[in-house]
């Protein structure tokens, strides 16, 4: 075909060369497909092919090793002067940075197990020294409780809130709904302060923690007004005509 075609148009037949160099070309391409092909389906430990190598590999000191651009020989900088610790109490208005007061940051410390090994958990009872408990404390404590509480607890506390009356309504009832816990019953009026701190800071059982969104401060409030709340409840007579 190719010669009848050479020779209709007169031209001269292809050189040998061109012909083979083509050949060969024409299987070479065939070699990065094949070397795809095979990355497909094998793994390797090697990191892949960077073509950019951006800032991936680049000269660094790793910590607590030695080296010779400091003067005192060490990799690591030791913190600017005046750096202040950074805790868990930080990001509220009254950090005090390592938040190693654990009564007012936690609720609760952390004890040897008498029985050995391991560590158990300690409520404290009352509220920490910073903690004044007073009107002004308790009517904040009522603000953020109506505020964040209610809705499932109910104004008195007594895990009557809106949502759990809408479970009921809807069903949720048979349907393993978990009631909100009534604050004001005997187990909760039972419970340490530090407890009711922690079950507001990290939740409890199916209860979600408001730790994130209530400065410790609020917690605390929030506290003293479940003490009240459950005094309200369970007022002794003596008390009687004074609670309203
Ligand atoms: C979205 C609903 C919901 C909100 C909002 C809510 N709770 Fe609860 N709370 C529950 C449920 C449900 C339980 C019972 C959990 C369980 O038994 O598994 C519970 C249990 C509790 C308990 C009982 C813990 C114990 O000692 O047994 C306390 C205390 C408590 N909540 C306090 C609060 C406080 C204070 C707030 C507001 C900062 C709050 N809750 C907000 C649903 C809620």
């Amino acid at each position: 075909m190719l010669k009848r075609i050479t020779e209709d148009l007169k031209l001269p037949a292809p050189p040998f060369w061109l012909i083979a160099g083509l050949l060969i070309l024409l299987s070479l391409h065939l070699v990065p497909l094949a070397l795809i092909a095979r990355a497909r389906v094998s793994s390797s430990t090697k990191p892949r092919p960077h073509m950019i190598l951006d800032m991936d590999k680049q000269a660094k000191l790793k910590a607590q090793r030695a080296s010779s651009i400091f003067a005192d020989g060490r990799a690591m900088r030791p913190p600017v002067p005046g750096t202040v610790a950074w805790g868990p109490g930080a990001n509220t208005p009254d950090a005090d940075h390592l938040a190693e007061d654990d009564h007012y940051f936690r609720g609760y410390k952390l004890v040897k197990s008498p029985a050995g090994g391991g560590t158990d958990i300690e409520y404290f009872q009352g509220f920490p020294d910073r903690v004044t408990v007073d009107e002004a404390l308790l009517l904040r404590g009522q603000r953020k409780f109506n505020t964040y509480c209610f809705p499932c607890h109910g104004y008195g506390g007594q895990g009557d809130g809106p949502i759990h009356q809408r479970a009921l309504k809807i069903g949720a009832g048979t349907t393993g709904w978990v009631p909100p816990s009534d604050l004001t019953d005997a187990e909760r009026a039972a419970r340490p302060e530090g407890h009711l701190f922690n079950s507001i800071t990290n939740g409890i059982r199916n209860m979600a923690g408001y730790g994130r969104q209530i400065p410790v401060q609020d917690r605390w409030a929030i506290v003293a007004y479940l003490r009240a709340l459950q005094l309200r409840q369970n007022a002794p007579p003596e008390l009687a005509g004074e609670i309203q």
